[in-house]
């Protein structure tokens, strides 16, 4: 029978990448961010209209000297999990991440989808001339050449079947096409605007790309991945689904007929774009006491915009049981003062 051997998880934000000397040149562009929410009502607001409403004591950490703690304490929690992982040494891994207008759109967007072809291939983002070192850095941590990632083909046909056999209805693909674009919203909740993606050639998305490229440790485990839903409604996930979700996924792996070890692996979060403590340690409380039935319970009015990438973990909670998560890192990286900038985190089950 599988063995599950640890589960891993970080935020993948560009402050999980970007020194603090550059937090702030990254930081003049959220001025322009749509998905802006304000909790604890979460309806979205204006950069205006939440500089005008920020908490005061947010501006003490606009510094770089502030920003470079921040830094420096989320690449040592990097580092760690990096070294746990290749300590772990799993044949397989089973990733849960999100689709932010990436391969899925309104056209056709699954709640759940389980790839299984043979490769999943990486491209790196585009870099172009304009781009400040900030947004560059950032682009490059999603990858910095392109090649064809192993999928377990096998395992992701195993899974599809344990979870229609356990009632998830889940969508599936088995290849990539040449180009994905098209439009997300307008919708109900936080998403009342449409957004545009002109077709163009997309590789695996950031959610799943981010671990690959920061803590593999340039290993190429085969993986496989599970695409969930948790930004865009009407048909978002919710997170008691989230957490049901990956205790199927656990189910289904303590069943399967192999000796291989699997690693279950997530990004994304925390909070975001507007950072909301509060959402994010009541979060990490629950991952780290194993509190099912609280992260099944996390208030769907707080979880809206990229905040909802929390569900991410939720999933990996599910897969992981009744195992305790070790919260190695958590900072509320804010980055303006009107408190935009986003939760922080790297998490391990051991
Ligand atoms: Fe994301």
């Amino acid at each position: 029978m599988a063995r599950i051997v640890g589960g891993f998880s970080s935020s993948h934000t560009p402050l999980m990448s970007l020194p603090g000397e550059l937090w702030g040149e990254y930081a003049r562009n959220d001025a322009n961010i749509r998905d802006l929410v304000q909790p604890p009502d979460c309806k979205r607001v204006t950069y205006q209209q939440l500089l005008a409403s920020a908490d005061p004591a947010i501006a003490k950490a606009i510094n770089v000297e502030t920003f470079r703690r921040r830094g420096e304490a989320i690449q040592k929690g990097l580092n760690e999990l990096q070294h746990r992982f290749e300590e772990t040494t799993p044949d397989v891994v089973v990733m849960f991440g999100d689709d932010q207008e990436e391969v899925f759109f309104y056209d056709n967007y699954p709640t759940i989808n389980v790839y299984w072809g043979e490769t999943y291939r990486m491209l790196p983002r585009p870099l172009r001339p304009d781009m400040t070192e900030a947004a560059k850095i950032s682009a490059l941590a999603y990858g910095t050449e392109e090649r064809d990632y192993p999928v377990d083909a096998a395992l992701g046909i195993y899974l599809i079947g344990s979870l229609i056999d356990q009632d998830f209805d889940v969508a599936h693909s088995r290849y990539q096409k040449g180009e994905y674009g098209g439009t997300v919203g307008p919708a109900n909740w936080y998403l009342d605007h449409q957004r545009n993606t002109a077709p163009r050639p997309f590789g695996l998305a950031h959610a799943f790309a981010f671990p690959i490229c920061r803590w593999f440790g340039g290993r190429s485990i085969p993986m496989v991945p599970i695409s969930i839903n948790t930004c865009y409604p009407p048909n978002w996930i919710s997170p008691r689904r989230a957490y049901a979700l990956g205790r199927a996924v656990r189910k289904a792996l303590e069943a399967w007929s192999s000796d291989k070890r699997v690693a279950i692996v997530t990004s994304g979060g925390l909070s975001h774009f507007v950072v909301d403590e509060d959402l994010d340690r009541a979060a990490l409380k629950a991952l780290a006491e194993a509190d099912g039935e609280a992260l099944s319970s996390l208030p769907r009015t707080r979880l809206q915009s990229a905040t909802t990438e929390i569900l991410n973990w939720v999933a990996a909670a599910g897969a992981m049981g009744d195992t305790r998560m070790e919260v190695l890192t958590y900072e509320a990286g804010y980055r303006t003062v009107a408190g935009t900038g986003c939760g922080c985190a790297v998490g391990h089950w051991h």
